[in-house]
Formats: C-alpha cells, sequence, structure tokens
C-alpha cells in the first residue's frame, strides 16, 4: 500500500491508502469526497480530474494524447491538471498529492 494526501473540494486534506500498481482513480472512487469516474477509466468521461501538486507533476510519466485531449476539453483545467485513471500507483509515487477538481 501506498500513502495518498486527498484535499477535498473543500479543502480539507485526507490520507488515503492505495495499493501500489492499481490507479489513482480506483481509490478516489470509494471516497465520500471522492470522485465518479463514470467510464471507469476508459479515458473517456474526466470525471476522474484532478490536480497534482506542482513538487509531484515531473516525478509522474507525461499524459498520452487522449488524456490531454480530454483534458483541453475541460472548463476547470490547469498547469497541474491529469484524469486519476490514467495514473498508476507506484512505490516511487508514496506520498503523492493530488486535489480533486470542481465537477464540470
Ligand atoms: S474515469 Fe473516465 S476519464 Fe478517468
Amino acid at each position: 500500500m501506498a500513502l495518498l494526501k486527498v484535499v477535498d473540494r473543500d479543502g480539507n486534506e485526507h490520507d488515503v491508502e492505495v495499493t501500489v500498481g492499481f490507479k489513482v482513480m480506483e481509490a478516489l472512487r470509494e471516497l465520500d469526497y471522492g470522485i465518479s469516474a463514470v467510464c471507469g477509466g476508459m479515458c473517456s468521461c474526466a470525471t476522474c480530474h484532478i490536480y497534482i501538486a506542482p513538487e509531484w507533476v515531473t516525478k509522474l510519466a507525461a499524459p498520452m494524447s487522449d488524456e490531454c485531449e480530454l483534458l483541453d476539453e475541460l472548463a476547470y483545467k490547469k498547469e497541474t491538471s491529469r484524469l486519476s485513471c490514467q495514473i498508476e500507483m507506484t512505490e516511487a509515487l508514496k506520498g503523492l498529492r493530488v486535489t480533486i477538481a470542481p465537477d464540470e
């Protein structure tokens, strides 16, 4: 397991356990304050939108083109936006800090 720091839409920070090898989305969708992840990780809904803490952005693999295209359609997109279904939890990402983006 790895610890994920999650800031909810009210600005409260939570420690969330994520299984290494699972997508970050899979942990976030289980939370009351989490995400809906409507498409189940198929990179087609963007309801798993999160912001990565700036100090972590360069530690993640760059997004693929389909993720970039979906992010470009979002009103609340920022420089640090990612789709959590496209981020696999690894040992190197222990302590990753993310903020759940507003509902579109
Ligand atoms: S869960 Fe639908 S795009 Fe991530």
